[in-house]
Protein backbone atom coordinates (compact mmCIF):
# COMPACT_ATOMS: atom_id res chain seq x y z
CA UNK A 1 0.00 0.00 0.00
CA UNK A 2 1.56 3.46 -0.91
CA UNK A 3 1.49 5.92 1.89
CA UNK A 4 1.50 10.08 1.80
CA UNK A 5 4.07 10.37 4.55
CA UNK A 6 5.43 6.82 5.06
CA UNK A 7 8.48 5.25 2.77
CA UNK A 8 8.40 1.38 2.69
CA UNK A 9 10.91 -0.59 1.75
CA UNK A 10 11.01 -4.58 2.51
CA UNK A 11 14.32 -5.90 2.24
CA UNK A 12 14.58 -9.59 2.68
CA UNK A 13 12.29 -9.88 5.47
CA UNK A 14 13.29 -6.59 7.52
CA UNK A 15 10.65 -3.79 6.37
CA UNK A 16 12.19 -0.18 6.88
CA UNK A 17 9.47 2.38 7.85
CA UNK A 18 10.73 6.08 6.59
CA UNK A 19 8.71 9.07 8.35
CA UNK A 20 9.12 11.16 5.31
CA UNK A 21 7.83 15.11 6.18
CA UNK A 22 11.87 16.13 6.02
CA UNK A 23 10.61 19.88 5.61
CA UNK A 24 9.05 19.68 9.14
CA UNK A 25 11.50 17.31 10.73
CA UNK A 26 9.48 14.57 10.40
CA UNK A 27 7.10 15.70 12.45
CA UNK A 28 3.75 13.73 13.33
CA UNK A 29 0.58 15.14 11.88
CA UNK A 30 -2.68 13.19 11.99
CA UNK A 31 -2.53 11.54 8.66
CA UNK A 32 1.02 10.18 9.24
CA UNK A 33 -0.14 8.41 12.85
CA UNK A 34 -3.07 6.85 11.07
CA UNK A 35 -0.40 5.47 8.19
CA UNK A 36 1.76 4.37 10.93
CA UNK A 37 -1.17 2.57 12.47
CA UNK A 38 -2.11 1.14 9.07
CA UNK A 39 1.20 0.15 8.28
CA UNK A 40 1.89 -2.13 11.97
CA UNK A 41 -1.13 -3.73 11.66
CA UNK A 42 0.26 -4.41 7.64
CA UNK A 43 2.98 -5.89 9.11
CA UNK A 44 1.76 -8.04 11.60
CA UNK A 45 -0.30 -10.05 8.78
CA UNK A 46 2.45 -10.17 6.19
CA UNK A 47 4.44 -13.42 7.12
CA UNK A 48 7.24 -11.95 4.52
CA UNK A 49 8.13 -9.24 6.92
CA UNK A 50 10.57 -10.31 9.90
CA UNK A 51 11.35 -7.48 11.30
CA UNK A 52 11.01 -4.03 11.11
CA UNK A 53 12.95 -0.97 11.43
CA UNK A 54 11.46 2.78 11.96
CA UNK A 55 13.33 5.89 11.02
CA UNK A 56 12.87 9.27 10.12
CA UNK A 57 13.88 10.69 6.48
CA UNK A 58 16.93 13.39 6.21
CA UNK A 59 19.65 13.62 8.07
CA UNK A 60 18.44 16.12 11.11
CA UNK A 61 15.44 14.36 12.67
CA UNK A 62 14.03 10.98 13.56
CA UNK A 63 10.99 13.28 14.25
CA UNK A 64 10.58 16.13 16.21
CA UNK A 65 6.94 15.49 18.14
CA UNK A 66 3.80 15.81 16.97
CA UNK A 67 2.79 18.60 14.12
CA UNK A 68 2.49 21.34 16.31
CA UNK A 69 -0.08 23.17 13.71
CA UNK A 70 -2.38 20.32 14.67
CA UNK A 71 -1.70 20.28 18.14
CA UNK A 72 -2.56 23.80 18.79
CA UNK A 73 -5.82 24.01 18.13
CA UNK A 74 -7.15 20.90 19.39
CA UNK A 75 -9.66 20.74 21.70
CA UNK A 76 -10.71 18.42 24.94
CA UNK A 77 -12.61 15.61 23.26
CA UNK A 78 -10.25 15.36 19.75
CA UNK A 79 -7.42 16.12 22.21
CA UNK A 80 -8.42 12.73 24.44
CA UNK A 81 -9.37 10.85 20.65
CA UNK A 82 -5.88 11.91 19.58
CA UNK A 83 -4.07 10.53 22.55
CA UNK A 84 -6.03 7.33 22.75
CA UNK A 85 -5.16 6.52 19.09
CA UNK A 86 -1.92 7.51 19.50
CA UNK A 87 -0.99 5.26 22.51
CA UNK A 88 -2.97 2.54 20.43
CA UNK A 89 -0.63 2.91 17.28
CA UNK A 90 2.02 2.65 19.87
CA UNK A 91 1.30 -0.15 21.43
CA UNK A 92 1.00 -1.86 18.18
CA UNK A 93 4.63 -1.48 17.52
CA UNK A 94 5.19 -2.45 21.18
CA UNK A 95 3.31 -5.17 21.31
CA UNK A 96 4.37 -7.23 17.94
CA UNK A 97 6.24 -10.34 17.84
CA UNK A 98 8.20 -9.45 15.47
CA UNK A 99 11.00 -7.03 16.29
CA UNK A 100 11.36 -3.56 16.29
CA UNK A 101 13.91 -1.37 15.92
CA UNK A 102 13.72 2.54 15.93
CA UNK A 103 17.18 3.80 13.76
CA UNK A 104 16.58 7.09 15.67
CA UNK A 105 18.87 9.96 13.16
CA UNK A 106 18.24 12.76 14.63
CA UNK A 107 15.77 14.84 16.86
CA UNK A 108 13.41 12.52 18.73
CA UNK A 109 11.46 15.06 20.60
CA UNK A 110 7.52 14.47 22.53
CA UNK A 111 6.23 12.09 19.85
CA UNK A 112 9.18 10.75 18.61
CA UNK A 113 10.94 10.13 21.78
CA UNK A 114 7.59 8.29 22.40
CA UNK A 115 7.38 6.61 19.20
CA UNK A 116 11.41 5.40 19.84
CA UNK A 117 10.25 4.11 23.10
CA UNK A 118 7.36 2.24 21.49
CA UNK A 119 9.94 -0.29 19.87
CA UNK A 120 11.68 -2.89 20.99
CA UNK A 121 15.14 -1.04 20.68
CA UNK A 122 16.68 2.18 20.02
CA UNK A 123 19.79 2.80 17.86
CA UNK A 124 21.06 6.28 18.01
CA UNK A 125 23.13 8.35 16.00
CA UNK A 126 25.75 10.67 17.83
CA UNK A 127 23.64 13.40 16.81
CA UNK A 128 20.66 12.31 18.16
CA UNK A 129 18.77 14.02 20.59
CA UNK A 130 15.75 13.15 22.75
CA UNK A 131 13.55 15.04 24.86
CA UNK A 132 9.62 15.54 26.00
CA UNK A 133 9.57 19.39 25.35
CA UNK A 134 5.41 19.56 25.46
CA UNK A 135 5.56 21.32 28.65
CA UNK A 136 6.85 24.44 27.03
CA UNK A 137 3.87 24.20 24.68
CA UNK A 138 1.55 24.19 27.68
CA UNK A 139 0.50 20.80 27.05
CA UNK A 140 2.27 17.00 28.32
CA UNK A 141 3.58 14.29 26.73
CA UNK A 142 0.14 11.97 25.04
CA UNK A 143 1.26 9.16 23.33
CA UNK A 144 2.60 6.65 26.39
CA UNK A 145 5.39 9.03 27.10
CA UNK A 146 5.18 9.63 30.41
CA UNK A 147 4.14 5.66 30.96
CA UNK A 148 7.61 4.77 29.09
CA UNK A 149 10.15 6.90 29.97
CA UNK A 150 9.60 6.67 33.19
CA UNK A 151 9.70 2.78 33.12
CA UNK A 152 12.79 2.92 31.23
CA UNK A 153 14.99 5.89 32.91
CA UNK A 154 13.30 5.67 36.07
CA UNK A 155 10.76 8.30 37.68
CA UNK A 156 13.19 10.89 39.19
CA UNK A 157 15.04 11.04 35.64
CA UNK A 158 11.72 11.08 33.82
CA UNK A 159 10.25 13.45 35.79
CA UNK A 160 13.46 15.88 35.54
CA UNK A 161 13.09 15.11 31.17
CA UNK A 162 9.57 16.60 31.46
CA UNK A 163 9.65 18.96 33.48
CA UNK A 164 12.55 20.38 32.46
CA UNK A 165 12.07 20.07 28.39
CA UNK A 166 15.76 19.34 28.80
CA UNK A 167 17.26 17.71 25.62
CA UNK A 168 19.87 14.80 26.10
CA UNK A 169 22.30 13.60 23.69
CA UNK A 170 22.42 10.12 22.50
CA UNK A 171 25.43 9.00 25.05
CA UNK A 172 23.27 10.47 27.72
CA UNK A 173 20.43 8.79 26.39
CA UNK A 174 22.85 5.39 26.38
CA UNK A 175 23.46 5.93 29.98
CA UNK A 176 19.91 6.17 31.06
CA UNK A 177 19.13 2.94 29.33
CA UNK A 178 17.06 4.96 27.09
CA UNK A 179 19.07 3.74 24.01
CA UNK A 180 21.18 0.42 23.15
CA UNK A 181 23.30 1.29 20.62
CA UNK A 182 25.15 4.99 19.69
CA UNK A 183 26.89 4.57 16.22
CA UNK A 184 27.83 7.21 14.08
CA UNK A 185 25.69 9.33 11.93
CA UNK A 186 24.95 7.44 8.95
CA UNK A 187 25.16 3.77 10.41
CA UNK A 188 21.68 3.76 12.63
CA UNK A 189 19.95 1.28 9.51
CA UNK A 190 23.07 -0.97 8.86
CA UNK A 191 23.72 -1.34 12.91
CA UNK A 192 19.56 -1.75 13.35
CA UNK A 193 20.01 -4.12 10.01
CA UNK A 194 22.65 -5.94 11.90
CA UNK A 195 20.45 -6.81 15.31
CA UNK A 196 17.67 -7.79 13.19
CA UNK A 197 19.90 -10.58 10.69
CA UNK A 198 21.28 -11.62 14.26
CA UNK A 199 17.84 -11.94 15.55
CA UNK A 200 16.49 -13.65 12.34
CA UNK A 201 18.35 -16.85 12.55
CA UNK A 202 16.81 -17.31 15.91
CA UNK A 203 13.16 -19.12 16.40
CA UNK A 204 10.65 -16.77 15.45
CA UNK A 205 8.40 -17.92 18.01
CA UNK A 206 10.87 -18.39 20.81
CA UNK A 207 11.46 -14.53 19.84
CA UNK A 208 7.85 -13.47 19.90
CA UNK A 209 7.35 -15.21 23.50
CA UNK A 210 10.64 -13.13 24.91
CA UNK A 211 9.11 -9.89 23.53
CA UNK A 212 5.45 -10.73 25.14
CA UNK A 213 7.44 -11.73 28.60
CA UNK A 214 9.24 -9.08 28.83
CA UNK A 215 5.97 -6.43 27.81
CA UNK A 216 4.31 -8.67 30.84
CA UNK A 217 6.45 -7.09 33.44
CA UNK A 218 4.32 -3.32 32.79
CA UNK A 219 1.50 -5.21 32.14
CA UNK A 220 -1.27 -4.32 35.07
CA UNK A 221 -3.10 -7.35 36.85
CA UNK A 222 -0.55 -10.01 34.83
CA UNK A 223 1.78 -12.14 36.58
CA UNK A 224 4.52 -12.20 34.35
CA UNK A 225 6.25 -15.00 35.94
CA UNK A 226 2.99 -17.03 34.81
CA UNK A 227 3.24 -15.91 31.41
CA UNK A 228 7.01 -16.92 31.37
CA UNK A 229 6.29 -20.51 32.65
CA UNK A 230 3.10 -20.46 30.23
CA UNK A 231 5.39 -19.08 27.34
CA UNK A 232 8.62 -21.53 28.34
CA UNK A 233 6.70 -24.86 28.52
CA UNK A 234 5.01 -23.79 25.17
CA UNK A 235 8.51 -23.71 23.82
CA UNK A 236 9.04 -27.14 24.25
CA UNK A 237 6.35 -28.45 22.34
CA UNK A 238 7.72 -26.78 19.26
CA UNK A 239 9.89 -28.16 16.25
CA UNK A 240 12.57 -25.05 16.84
CA UNK A 241 13.21 -26.55 20.56
CA UNK A 242 13.37 -29.82 19.13
CA UNK A 243 15.89 -28.52 16.06
CA UNK A 244 17.83 -26.22 18.66
CA UNK A 245 18.48 -28.63 21.10
CA UNK A 246 19.59 -31.61 18.31
CA UNK A 247 21.65 -28.95 16.83
CA UNK A 248 23.58 -28.10 19.74
CA UNK A 249 23.95 -31.75 21.03
CA UNK A 250 25.40 -32.10 17.11
CA UNK A 251 27.70 -29.54 17.09
CA UNK A 252 25.93 -27.79 13.95
CA UNK A 253 24.03 -24.54 13.31
CA UNK A 254 20.45 -24.38 14.09
CA UNK A 255 18.15 -24.16 10.97
CA UNK A 256 14.99 -22.72 12.67
CA UNK A 257 11.63 -22.98 10.56
CA UNK A 258 9.21 -21.40 12.83
CA UNK A 259 7.46 -24.31 13.96
N1 LIG B 1 5.54 20.28 14.42
C1 LIG B 1 5.41 21.01 13.28
N2 LIG B 1 6.44 21.52 12.62
C2 LIG B 1 7.66 21.30 13.12
C3 LIG B 1 7.89 20.57 14.30
C4 LIG B 1 6.75 20.04 14.96
N3 LIG B 1 6.86 19.30 16.05
N4 LIG B 1 9.21 20.53 14.55
C5 LIG B 1 9.80 21.22 13.55
N5 LIG B 1 8.86 21.69 12.69
C6 LIG B 1 9.07 22.47 11.48
C7 LIG B 1 9.42 23.93 11.78
O1 LIG B 1 8.25 24.67 12.03
C8 LIG B 1 10.10 24.32 10.50
O2 LIG B 1 9.13 24.51 9.52
P1 LIG B 1 9.19 25.80 8.53
O3 LIG B 1 10.49 25.65 7.78
O4 LIG B 1 7.98 25.67 7.65
O5 LIG B 1 9.19 27.02 9.41
C9 LIG B 1 10.86 23.06 10.11
O6 LIG B 1 10.21 21.99 10.78
C10 LIG B 1 12.32 23.08 10.54
O7 LIG B 1 12.36 23.32 11.93
P2 LIG B 1 13.22 24.49 12.62
O8 LIG B 1 12.61 24.82 13.94
O9 LIG B 1 13.41 25.62 11.66
O10 LIG B 1 14.62 23.72 12.82
P3 LIG B 1 15.73 24.04 13.91
O11 LIG B 1 16.92 23.25 13.51
O12 LIG B 1 15.90 25.52 14.09
O13 LIG B 1 15.15 23.46 15.29
C11 LIG B 1 14.05 21.81 16.69
C12 LIG B 1 14.93 22.10 15.44
C13 LIG B 1 13.70 20.33 16.69
C14 LIG B 1 14.83 22.19 17.95
C15 LIG B 1 12.78 22.70 16.61
O14 LIG B 1 12.18 22.50 15.31
C16 LIG B 1 11.73 22.34 17.63
O15 LIG B 1 11.87 22.73 18.79
N6 LIG B 1 10.64 21.62 17.22
C17 LIG B 1 9.55 21.31 18.09
C18 LIG B 1 9.89 20.20 19.06
C19 LIG B 1 8.73 19.92 19.98
O16 LIG B 1 8.32 20.76 20.76
N7 LIG B 1 8.16 18.71 19.89
C20 LIG B 1 7.05 18.31 20.68
C21 LIG B 1 5.79 18.58 19.93
S1 LIG B 1 4.34 18.05 20.83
Amino acid sequence: MAFNNLLLDLNTGILKITINRPDKLNALNFETMSELRQAASDFYDNDEIKAVIITGAGEKSFVAGADINEIASIGETNARKVAENGQETFALLENSHKPVIAAVNGYALGGGCELAMACHMRVASENAKFGQPEVNLGIIPGYGGTQRLTQMVGRGKAIELMLTADMIDAHEAKSLGLVNHVVPAGDVISKSEEILRKIMEKPPLQVGMSIDCANAVFRKDEDGYHTEANAFARSTQLDDFKEGTAAFLEKRKANFEGK
